[in-house]
């Protein structure tokens, strides 16, 4: 099963979870909420629309499937948790300087191949 690293600014936590599962509602389950005090409530609920979940992936990055998380990681913005599947380990961390989407950061920008 993958394990996960989340990394938050207070906290590094390692998570064991399925294969298959979605980053979102792993994030939520383990009350590491991928959302701000204005999202929390005022979101999509995954379905890949409001780009509130993001999160920044550190390392083992999976390459973006949905439209929109294409976009994200093209662009270098926090990628859509509701839109990732968990198949290998992977490293998350939290974004903790956005009040809804989040800052571009040029150098995450996904790089395919
Ligand atoms: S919850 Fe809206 S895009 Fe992920």
């Amino acid at each position: 099963m993958p394990q996960l690293r989340i990394i938050t600014t207070t906290q590094e936590i390692m998570l064991t979870v399925p294969a298959g599962a979605n980053l979102r509602q792993v994030l939520l389950d383990a009350t590491l909420s991928p959302y701000t005090i204005l999202t929390r409530r005022a979101n999509c609920g995954g379905r890949g629309i409001c780009a509130t979940c993001g999160v920044w992936i550190d390392a083992d990055e999976p390459a973006p499937e949905h439209w929109h998380d294409k976009l994200a990681a093209q662009f270098g913005y926090p990628r859509l948790s509701c839109q990732i599947t968990i198949q290998d380990d992977m490293t998350v961390r939290l974004v903790q300087d956005k009040w809804i989407w989040g800052s571009r950061d040029a150098a995450r920008r996904w790089q395919s191949g």
